[in-house]
């Protein structure tokens, strides 16, 4: 007998119906296993037998014949020894096929008949739901980001000998429920806060700007002057995230198989910030079982390059694209994957290679050609998406030993929150484009004139600071932004002089 049961694979960040079909015959005993399956599937056979001799069911001693349809695309993972071991129970006759058809299976399986997490619950579950399917069987490790989706009946199972119960009317397993409205309506923790940087009131307003405009930010600075210290409060000032937004960063970790067992959804903004020896495929993703890369972990949130230069060229140069586009495209031999990568990059390095260029403090032991060679690293293509080139001077010990407390985030994010109602406004309608930082020159022309007198001071700065023609625009972006923090519709002079400032790298070095 022939039997069909419903199961997903993952394309990207999408998960597909994958209809597991299984057909037992006399002759031969045999396992075959068609559709493009990769080794994890093949595999799966030596799983599937164990598992189910140790879960009170016999392996049928036939022809065994395992489709994955639709077989064009190719199946990654061990994602399908749950559906073939249900599908074969079926065909057996040892499990009723009729109560089966409305559920989907996902799950591996130990040789004990254990049933193993999968990464990518939450998309897979999702793609079944928009196919009209309205129960599924999972392991229990992924049942609470499963039961985010609504109008879904979630049965975690912890074994395959629980699931024969069930169908079996021996032990009905029980459906698992969340309350995600609730879930939402708690506010994201952070474990960090403004609050608890002393000083730095110039690099703070820098990343208020930043964050209020969706602006890439370069931090530059001595050891210890704080950088990683400021980068990572940023996510607590950015906008709350939507629903929506969380969903899917929390479909990129559950893909990931980073989500921890019991969270459901991620709606604290993603903080990622990967070590410079890291490869161009760890920050852009791919492999040869496809993953999202650092970029896409930090989708919706904040990606950190601390030691910006120490960076691989390749590293450096595969991140561009995905920057612009908010998207990484992977090619596959069957398929191309994207992951969305839609994130903010705060990038932070020491002035000079022994770190002291600059320092009131300490002196610089380079020379000037070490320096020129040390920031040259970073020139060019990557540098262009980077609006905001901020200097962090080191803290006073006078600052450091004040006990009055600073500015808490939850206030910064009030006004960054403003300022970014305006740009939705702004840019309602304009496809993809959601803040200053994406306007297109068509969008710039239209939304950042300037008068007679900020244009004459414009020109002047270029004139007297000796400005690089890439910082026209980033200046006047992050100008726009400015106006929008102060409420302004009009660029005036004072937005554009702070802008400016935010162009040491263009002034100074080169
Ligand atoms: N403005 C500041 N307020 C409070 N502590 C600070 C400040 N700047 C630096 N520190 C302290 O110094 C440590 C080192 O800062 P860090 O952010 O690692 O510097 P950097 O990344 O620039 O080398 C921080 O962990 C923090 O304890
Ligand atoms: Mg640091
Ligand atoms: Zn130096």
């Amino acid at each position: 007998m022939i039997s069909k049961i419903k199961s997903c694979g993952l394309l990207g960040i999408d998960g597909y119906m994958v209809d597991v079909e299984t057909d037992i015959a006399n002759g031969m005993p045999a396992f075959d296993v068609v559709g493009l399956p990769d080794a994890a599937v093949r595999e799966s056979r030596e799983r599937v037998r164990s598992a189910m001799k140790n879960s009170g069911l016999r392996f049928p001693q036939k022809h065994i014949t395992v489709n994955l349809a639709p077989a064009h695309i190719k199946k990654a993972g061990p994602f399908y020894d749950l559906p073939i071991s249900i599908g074969l129970s079926v065909s057996s006759e040892q499990l009723p096929k009729d109560t089966l058809d409305e559920y989907l299976f996902l799950g591996e399986l130990s040789l004990t008949g254990e049933l193993r997490p999968v990464s990518g619950a939450l998309p897979m579950i999702m793609c079944a739901k928009e196919h009209g399917v309205k129960k599924a069987i999972i392991p229990y490790a992924n049942a609470s980001e499963a039961a985010v989706v609504s109008d879904m009946e979630i049965y975690p199972a912890r074994s395959l000998g629980e699931i024969v119960a069930h169908f079996q009317g021996i032990a009905p397993l029980s459906r698992f429920t969340i309350d995600c409205d609730r879930l939402f309506g708690e506010s994201e923790e952070y474990m960090v806060d403004f609050s608890e940087v002393k000083g730095q009131e110039n690099v703070k307003r820098a990343l208020e700007v930043a964050a209020a405009g969706g602006h890439n930010c370069l931090l530059i600075g001595s050891p210890g002057s704080g950088k990683t210290m400021l980068a990572q409060r940023l996510p607590s000032i950015l906008p709350r995230l939507s629903f929506d937004e969380a969903l899917e960063v929390t479909k990129l970790y559950s893909i990931a198989g980073l989500l921890d067992e019991g969270v459901s959804l991620l709606f604290a903004r993603p903080f990622r910030s990967p070590h410079h020896t890291i490869s161009a495929v760890g920050l852009s993703g791919g492999g040869a079982v496809p993953r999202p890369g650092e970029i896409s972990l930090a989708h919706n949130g904040v990606l950190f390059l601390d030691e910006l230069p120490e960076f691989s060229k390749d590293a450096l140069e595969v991140m561009r694209q995905p920057l612009e586009d908010g998207k990484v495209t992977i090619a596959r031999v069957n398929a191309t994957l994207t992951y969305p990568s839609n994130t903010m990059l705060i990038a932070a390095m020491n002035p000079c290679k022994c770190g002291y260029h600059g320092d009131p403090t300490r002196a610089c032991s380079c020379t000037e050609a070490q320096i020129k060679q040390y920031l040259g690293k970073i020139s060019g293509p990557l540098l262009d998406r980077i609006d905001l080139h901020v200097e962090v001077p080191s803290v006073k010990y006078d600052e450091l030993a004040d006990r009055t407390s600073a500015e808490r985030s939850k206030d910064i994010r009030a006004r960054v929150e403003k300022a970014r109602k305006i740009q939705e406004k702004r840019f309602a309608g304009a496809n993809g484009v959601y803040s200053n930082s994406q306007m297109t020159p068509a969008m710039m022309n239209e939304f950042c004139q300037l008068g007679e007198t900020e244009a004459a001071l414009l020109k002047q700065a270029f004139e007297n600071l000796g400005l690089s023609a890439r910082a026209h625009n980033r200046i006047l972006k992050v100008a726009r932004t400015i106006a929008d923090l102060s409420g302004s519709p009009n660029i005036c002079a004072q937005h554009l002089a702070e802008a400016i400032q935010y162009r040491s790298l263009d002034r100074k070095y080169w």
